[in-house]
């Protein structure tokens, strides 16, 4: 959460660090603030989007040659001008950033209020920064100095960057617990939350790690440990294209990135699946699969899409490899104290790879004993790296907060991971192996198809628009797609949505229908479509909607709902990479039919850095 970019070097810092903000507006956009070195140290900030404080700026001369750039996700303090970030220390000297929490900000406030300090805004970064100077005063230090016994204290998460008036060709950051990208230029150096707002300027990057301090000018790139130890920087080549980060005419990132899904699972299964051969070729797999075929159980930790990808991934491997599987929140897994056996494998699902609660939860299942298998997105993330083996999902940038083709590829590799293990135990047929290598092979043409007919989702989100509540349910695999869908619904529409096993419905929520309530049915055709048909009964006989998503020329489901959307046939367990494909469209159009924006839905942030 929280977007930063700095830039020292001969360019103009302003518009690289406006751009860079554009791009890491997924992080949060509650506020935005640059500070710019130029004579002096001047700091703009402003309440609302990245364009919010474009426009305030337009026409005012802002130059220098090193400046650092923040767009906000609130923690403490509401969004306004003065909470927005970079905040200036009390001498005025110094700027910082801040992206996470100091957990003991209110006992450094305290401490630095007897010493005569105040604060302007309610933020724990104004105190971490009058925290620093005044070790810098009273320690008679240089800056770098002073952040580092500062970050010997605090307890929290954090990146930081800072800038100093006396100093000004100087950035100085850390990291504990959030992503610092450093991409290195020719005389000069960028810093960012990802990669994409070095994109243009080189391809060098280094990822720095936790408790690692970066001190960077023009020509120079120190990192050091907290004990003050030089530390060699791993320097790594981006393979992203810029054209992945951009929305290449479409409206809006959710809608390109739903278009993009055919491609990136594709991607996802290109050079593992080879469905003529019936083989499939993972290396994380293979190189583990003594302890992944022998886990007595799996746990599967994550959080909100990829937890939903995770409920169904429970239900292959239970079927395919005959292994017990649990799947927890990360938030809750980390704060209890799990029973976690010798051999157990927690699978952990991110996007991002960066969720603070799925990350500390395998921290802490690792210090358990257990082994980690990472699915994860984004290549060189934190929960990639702390992962003993995995498989990345090959997405590509995912930048409309809300997940959509990760979640698809995430279902691609987990049914590809899941096959592989029951191959080797010899719980599934040749024949029913070779059948699922088939279906696999056969998604993304059939999410081509699903995407070829958007009219009609497009006129069904206009009459759904005006409704105040949903209600999606699903049997089976399709339970958790009606999870997926309503969060979806939620999330970029405001609209109250809940997801139900559709049997689990007559035990509370079917007191909500109504012919004001539309109900979505994830209804594609298998085994227990006509207990799901009853179901669709008893919404009908107390005058709810009925809309479907079924299977193509089911005819006979169809006929009971008010309106369907089909998807071409399938096997059950592959059925969910095709079913919520029109949810995701049915929720963008409803949500661009209310006037939201949908790539940056209020309260939200792609990437959940903190607790
Ligand atoms: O990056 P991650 O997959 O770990 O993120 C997990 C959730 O924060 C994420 O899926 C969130 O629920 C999305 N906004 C859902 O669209």
């Amino acid at each position: 959460m929280c977007g930063i970019v700095g830039y020292t070097g001969p360019r103009q810092a302003y518009p690289i660090i406006l751009k860079g903000l554009k791009r890491l507006e997924y992080r949060g956009y509650d506020s935005t603030g640059i500070a710019l070195l130029n004579s002096g140290l001047k700091i703009f900030k402003k309440k609302g989007k990245v364009t919010d404080l474009e426009s305030t700026l337009l026409g005012q001369e802002l130059h220098g040659n090193i400046g650092i750039g923040h767009t906000r996700w609130a923690t403490h303090g509401e969004p306004n001008d003065v909470n927005a970030h970079p905040h200036r220390s009390a001498s005025g000297k110094l700027a910082m950033i801040h992206n996470g929490i100091i957990e003991n900000f209110l006992q450094l406030k305290k401490d630095l209020e007897k010493n005569g300090y105040s604060f302007k805004s309610e933020t724990d970064t104004e105190v971490l920064l009058n925290f620093i100077e005044e070790i810098r005063i009273k320690n008679k230090c240089n800056l770098e100095e002073a952040v580092r016994v500062a970050l010997n204290r605090v307890v929290g998460a954090y990146v930081i960057l800072l800038i100093d008036e006396d100093d000004p060709e100087t950035i100085i950051a850390a990291r504990k617990g959030s992503p610092l990208v450093i991409g290195i230029g020719k005389n000069e150096h960028f810093l960012g939350s990802d990669a994409s707002p070095m994109l243009e300027y080189t391809r060098e990057v280094v990822y720095v790690n936790d408790y690692e301090l970066v001190i960077v000018k023009p020509n120079e790139l120190i990192l050091k440990n907290l004990e003050n130890e030089t530390i060699t920087p791993f320097v790594q080549k981006l393979d992203i294209e810029l054209a992945a980060i951009e929305k290449n005419g479409y409206d809006y990132f959710m809608l390109k990135e739903i278009h993009e899904q055919p491609k990136t699972i594709y991607d996802c299964l290109r050079g593992r699946l080879d469905a003529e051969n019936g083989t499939i070729t993972m290396a994380g797999v293979e190189l583990n699969i003594e302890q992944l075929k022998n886990a007595p159980r799996l746990i599967i930790v994550a959080c909100g899409t990829s937890w939903h990808a995770g409920l169904i991934a429970e239900y292959i491997f239970e079927e395919l490899c005959r292994i017990p599987v649990e799947v927890e929140y990360a938030s809750e897994f980390r704060y209890r104290n799990p029973v976690i056996n010798r051999g157990d494998v927690i699978i952990a699902i991110s996007q991002s790879g960066e969720t603070a609660d799925t990350l500390v939860a395998i921290e802490k299942a690792k210090e358990k004993g257990a082994f980690i298998f990472g699915v994860v997105n984004v290549v060189g993330s934190s929960i990639a790296r702390a992962s003993h083996a995995g498989a990345y999902t090959h997405a590509g940038p995912e930048i409309g907060v809300a997940s959509t083709k990760a979640f698809t590829a995430q279902l691609a590799v987990l049914t590809m991971v899941a096959l592989k293990i029951a191959k080797e135990k010899n719980t599934i047929s040749d024949e029913r192996f070779h059948q699922l290598l088939q279906e696999l092979n056969e998604i993304p043409a059939k999410v081509s198809k699903i995407l070829e007919y958007t009219e009609k989702i497009e006129a069904l989100a206009k009459n759904l628009k005006n409704a105040q509540n949903f209600l999606y349910l699903g049997r089976g695999y399709n339970f958790p797609v009606a999870l997926e869908g309503a969060l979806k619904l939620k999330e970029i529409s405001y609209i109250h949505a809940e997801g139900y096993p559709a049997a689990e419905m007559k035990h509370g929520p079917i007191a909500l229908v109504d012919n004001s309530l539309p109900v979505v049915f994830v209804a594609t055709k298998d085994e227990n479509i006509e207990k799901v048909m009853s179901n669709m009964h008893e919404i009908k006989a107390r005058k709810g909607k009925v809309i479907s998503i079924i299977t193509e020329n089911d005819n006979l489901t169809a006929s009971i709902c008010d309106e369907f959307l089909s998807v071409p046939p399938s096997d059950e367990i592959v059925a969910p990479m095709l079913s919520v494909v029109p949810l995701q469209l049915l929720a963008y159009y409803i949500g661009i039919e209310k006037g939201c924006d949908v790539d940056k839905p209020r309260n939200l942030a792609k990437s959940v850095t903190v607790e």
